[in-house]
């Protein structure tokens, strides 16, 4: 099948991208599509070009499995393509629908018009895969809107919407509707109004008033404004050295700038894990021998609990324009919520991302009752009630008894038994676990937890769900803390250990936080409450426990976290609004005291074992996950520690992390920390495996 089609009408060649499902503008499409473009240059009886995609769409850009690909002489890539287009001497129109994106956006700004449907999104995502626009994004969009602008763009991999590109002067047209699109982009090329219109040939404007002298202050500022390149911050300035070249050099040779800053990101780590990290994504629904089954519809949800957690789930309904009911009858904890949700969308208000209209009526689709009843019609039920089996399976008891046959019903529970929860109901096959994480409206991971009996319906629906949230939903079996918390717990016991031993809590933190997470561990404690570590710890020492009875003593001493102004670490109002941790020696002297009584003796560590500890410990329990089959994919495991973690996503997960720096390392390092090794890693260590390449079900008791 040809990924490219021609149609000629009246001088104009149509020439259709069909590339399903986006359009990638792969090398092998760029393959059929650069002697299409030479051959219409060459035609005499072609006036204009008209570009469009087929699938409802323009282009998401090129192929990105192709940068893994050494390209040979002979291969022609959309670098190509576009300097074709530059070259000739017909009238270039897009007919953008849909996705302008990446290279797709290139394309369409190497033509000499541009038209597009209303709904259509354009932008250069490419800093979000490590990668900076390499086929003349860098040089181009500065020229068409300014360069600090397009910088900005491309920076935050911000696309726009075609109201704010027409704004921009990035198109000439907008159509209603896709039906109208081709007439558009075909009037154009026949008239044609400005002639040819290359946007290579303007000269860059910097930006509202920036002086040409300002501009080297502006570009040293920019490379203040991002990460460090070896703390994720590589692509950006990479990128910021690109538009600096097209403010100073001619085209051609910013060009040729752009060209070489790109084929070292495409060979960069942090690029090969960020593209991990896009594909692992896209994985995550795919289900091995799960039957198809057709979700079904939520139109209605109900979640029962008014607390932190239950608040946030109910923004989160609302927010996707599913109304909800949320059931509590506690006076206090209802009112408390009101005034959240009240927060939470004046909030958005005065930011200016909704209209106090939007924000009253999306505060009018969630109603707080204390009756059962009122859950009778609701397709989803959510259950965010405290943490004990007993209460839980009295809610679910009452729930099943009320809601329509058809309902799912889900705990939001973070380690408890979804199996046990859905015994007291007559639905097992309509049960499972919706594991969101705090805070519930912000967070962007949803653990969906399957029980035995949970049906391939309900999983289709939580899956169909999530993506209507605007969660990136991983699916775990019903294990103790599933797979995100299982993790942290041995991340915890590791932090603990290396504090034992007379390490501050702030240098373990400073080691995770230069590594990339936003906060370390004994920060991430403090944040979710050290009473609730206590209880976990309590109902399951086995896993949760450490060697000595630190958490024990700051429960008794009070110091709860964050909420308490004091746990791991102080907090005072007026440093960083309570929330950024201040050392304490209280807690260094604790853990020395505490070390004692348990026979522990100090040693000193160094950054890179502290690091070691930290990463290898999650590393080792997730091989454990893997091989016990509680989460499918290593792929899997990375995304719920990348969006649920704050996991570095240029290091592409704690997995991914594994095969960067070794397999073999992190077995023997495992082993040398005195840790039981999961059978797995040591079983891909031994055969120098990688997780990369790691199928499920391989190696299994190897
Ligand atoms: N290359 C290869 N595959 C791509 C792709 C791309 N650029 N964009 C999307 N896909 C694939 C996905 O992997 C997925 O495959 P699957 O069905 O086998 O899982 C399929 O297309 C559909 O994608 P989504 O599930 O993401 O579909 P959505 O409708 O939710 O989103 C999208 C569509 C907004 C286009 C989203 O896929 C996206 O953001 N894509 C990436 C866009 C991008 O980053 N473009 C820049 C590429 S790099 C580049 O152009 C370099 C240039 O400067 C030289």
């Amino acid at each position: 099948m040809a990924l490219v089609h021609t149609e000629d009408r009246d001088g104009v060649r149509i020439i259709t991208l069909d590339n399903p499902p986006v359009n990638s503008l792969s090398f092998a499409l760029s393959g059929e599509f650069y002697p299409i473009v030479e051959a219409a240059s060459a035609d005499e009886s072609i006036r204009a070009v008209v570009i469009k995609g087929a699938n409802r769409q323009f282009s998401a850009g090129a192929d990105i499995n192709d940068f893994a690909t050494e390209p040979t002489p002979e291969t022609k890539t959309v670098r190509d393509v576009i300097a074709a287009i530059e070259r000739s001497d017909k009238i270039f129109v897009a007919a953008i629908e849909k996705n302008a994106l990446g290279g797709g956006l290139e394309l369409a700004l190497a033509c000499d018009y541009r038209v597009a449907t209303a709904d259509t999104k354009l932008g250069l995502p490419e800093i979000k895969l490590g990668l900076l626009p390499g086929a003349g994004g860098t040089q181009r969009l500065p020229r068409a809107i300014g360069a600090q602008d397009a910088l900005d763009m491309m920076l935050k991999g911000r696309n726009v919407k075609s109201d704010e590109a027409t704004a921009k002067g990035l198109l000439d047209e907008v159509v209603d509707s896709p039906e109208h699109l081709l007439d558009a982009a075909l009037k154009i090329a026949n008239a044609a109004p400005l002639g040819k219109r290359r946007i290579s040939q303007r000269r860059v404007e910097l930006g509202k008033g920036i002086s040409a002298q300002a501009a080297a202050f502006v570009v040293s500022q920019a490379h203040k404004m991002v990460p460090a390149e070896d703390a994720g911050g590589l692509a950006a300035h990479k990128l910021i050295d690109a538009v600096e070249a097209s403010v100073e050099l001619p085209f051609a040779y910013g060009l040729a700038r752009e060209a070489r800053l790109f084929e070292e990101l495409a060979r960069s780590a942090p690029s090969f894990a960020l593209r991990h990290v896009f594909f692992a994504e896209r994985e995550l629904s795919k289900i091995p021998g799960l039957p198809a089954a057709e979700p079904l519809p939520i139109a209605k949800a109900a979640v029962i609990g008014a607390g932190t957690m239950g608040t946030g789930i109910a923004i989160t309904f609302a927010q996707a324009g599913i109304p909800v009911v949320v059931i509590d009858s506690n006076d206090a904890a209802v009112e408390k919520a009101k005034q959240t949700v009240f927060g939470m969308f004046m909030y958005q208000v005065q930011k200016g991302r909704m209209t106090q209209e939007e924000a009253w009526k999306l505060g009018q689709s969630i109603q707080f009752t204390e009756e059962y009843g009122e859950l009778a019609d609701a397709d989803v039920v959510v259950e965010a009630v405290f943490e004990s089996m007993d209460v839980k399976k009295e809610v679910f008891a009452k729930v099943d008894a009320i809601a329509k046959p058809s309902c799912v019903l889900a705990s939001n529970t973070s380690t408890l038994d979804i199996d046990a929860m859905a015994s007291v109901t007559k639905r097992p096959e309509r049960f499972l676990g919706l594991h969101f994480f705090v805070p519930a409206n912000i967070m962007p991971l949803l653990e969906i937890v399957r029980g035995k009996a949970t049906s391939p319906q309900t999983l289709a629906t939580a899956f169909k769900l999530g993506k209507t949230l605007r969660k990136t939903a991983v699916l775990s079996t019903n294990a103790f803390g599933f797979i995100g918390n299982r993790m942290v717990f041995d991340y915890a016991k590791a932090a603990g250990e290396l504090a034992e031993w007379g390490v501050s809590p702030m240098r373990v933190d400073k080691v995770a936080k230069k590594f990339g997470f936003p906060m370390g561990p004994f920060a991430m404690g403090d944040l979710s409450g050290i009473d609730v570590a206590w209880h976990i710890a309590k109902a399951r020492p086995d896993v949760a426990r450490g060697k000595t009875n630190v958490i024990d003593r700051l429960v008794e001493m009070k110091r709860l976290g964050q909420k308490t102004m004091a746990g791991y670490f102080k907090y005072d109002k007026s440093v960083g609004k309570g929330r950024e941790p201040i050392a304490d020696p209280e807690v260094e002297a604790l853990f020395a005291e505490e070390a004692m009584k348990a026979g522990i003796a100090p040693r000193t560590v160094d950054d890179r074992e502290i690091l070691e500890r930290l990463a290898f410990a999650l590393i080792n329990r997730g091989a454990f996950l893997l091989e016990e089959g509680v989460a499918l994919r290593p792929g899997d495991i990375d995304i719920v520690y990348v969006y649920g973690y704050g996991f570095p996503p240029h290091h592409g997960g704690p997995m991914w992390y594994a095969d960067e720096v070794g397999v073999k390392h992190v077995y023997e390092r495992v082993v040398a920390f005195g840790w039981e090794p999961a059978p797995l890693l040591k079983a891909l260590a031994e055969k120098n495996g990688t997780f990369a390449n790691y199928k499920q079900g391989e190696l299994i008791h190897a």
